[in-house]
């Protein structure tokens, strides 16, 4: 990740009226292992309620994206759910893509000591901008997938979804395919626990992209004076997290000083839930049909099988 477009990035969320910053800048060392910990949390439903479903409908997921196929995984962080799949698909090759280098390298290093016979091309890389995968030609006759579970999809303002979908549609070609983990609208207090973990994990990922920004771009945040809050904008369909200004305070990053009221907040991250229709209906627009949902049957999570049209 180029320094540069961080300090821009930061400068910019900051001076705004609602001062925000991107939840992909979540993702140095520090917070990639941070995140690995809040998917092991006992209120953070989603990783497990989407390794059950993987695990439980394995046979059917394999049938769907076809053995022997090229995976291209975006967000594929430690690649835990990815295991389930190589095992099952054996694809013809593996292609993560994450913006975090020490994840990246960690699943890279791992995946090849387990599946000696993956060809993996891991790329670091930001997917909410147009990327160039690693030339590698797609041979007649074998499905290219795109898997990106997670609900990471639901990190991104829906038109970046939109925008995240037609780049998919346009790398799988026809006869391609997207199998893709959604998180799905459920009841506030679920949602809260999830988003405020009782460990304090959560408010630690949240409080590191401060810490990120004094470590490498030199900043002064005072992290005793922030604190972490998330909530479930239930008009919105998204849970929001934020850091609230504990006291009227100055920081300064190089030549800038940013003013803070004391309770005014940064927005760090949403994360949108999605009914199975309204997600369908956003996979349409980039040219892809719903033809397979997998759910477990209190209804936490989705996983969807899109086909490209
Ligand atoms: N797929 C894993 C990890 C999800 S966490 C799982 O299901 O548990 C989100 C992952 O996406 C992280 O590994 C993070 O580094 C990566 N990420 C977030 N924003 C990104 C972006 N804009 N481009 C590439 N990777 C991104
Ligand atoms: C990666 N992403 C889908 C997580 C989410 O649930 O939105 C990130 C996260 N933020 C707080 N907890 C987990």
């Amino acid at each position: 990740m180029p320094a540069d477009s961080f300090r821009e990035d930061v400068i910019e969320g900051l001076s705004q009226p609602q001062k925000c910053l991107p939840p992909k800048y979540f993702y140095d060392a520090a917070g990639s292992r941070l995140f690995d910990r809040i998917c092991r949390l006992p209120e953070y439903y989603p990783t497990r309620a989407e390794l059950a479903l993987t695990r439980r409908h394995l046979a059917d997921i394999a049938r769907f994206a076809v053995r022997g196929c090229e995976l291209i995984e975006y967000g594929s962080g430690e690649s835990l759910k990815t295991r389930l799949l190589l095992k099952a698909l054996r694809p013809s090759v593996y292609v993560p893509v994450d913006i975090s280098s020490t994840a990246l390298a960690g699943a890279a290093r791992r995946l090849s000591a387990e599946f000696a016979w993956l060809h993996i091309f891991a790329v670091v890389g930001d997917f909410s901008q147009p990327l160039r995968l690693p030339v590698f030609r797609q041979r007649a006759g074998r499905r290219r997938v795109v898997y990106f579970p997670g609900s990471t999809i639901g990190n991104l303002a829906v038109q970046e979804a939109q925008a995240f979908l037609s780049m998919s549609r346009a790398q799988v070609g026809a006869g391609g395919a997207m199998l893709i983990g959604v998180d799905v609208k459920k009841d506030a207090n679920a949602l809260h626990a999830a988003y405020n973990d009782a460990r304090g994990v959560t408010a630690r990922f949240n409080l590191n992209l401060l810490a990120r920004i004094n470590r490498e771009l030199g900043a002064d945040f005072d992290l005793r004076r922030f604190r972490h809050y998330a909530f479930y904008n239930a008009p919105l369909g998204r849970v929001e997290m934020h850091l609230v200004s504990l006291a009227r305070q100055a920081v300064r990053i190089g030549r800038h000083r940013f003013e803070f009221e004391r309770g005014e907040t940064i927005h760090t991250e949403n994360s949108h839930k999605y009914a199975v229709d309204e997600f369908r209906a956003l996979a349409g627009e980039a040219g892809f049909r719903g033809v397979r949902l997998w759910q477990d049957r209190q209804g936490l999570f989705s996983l969807h099988g899109l086909a490209a049209e």
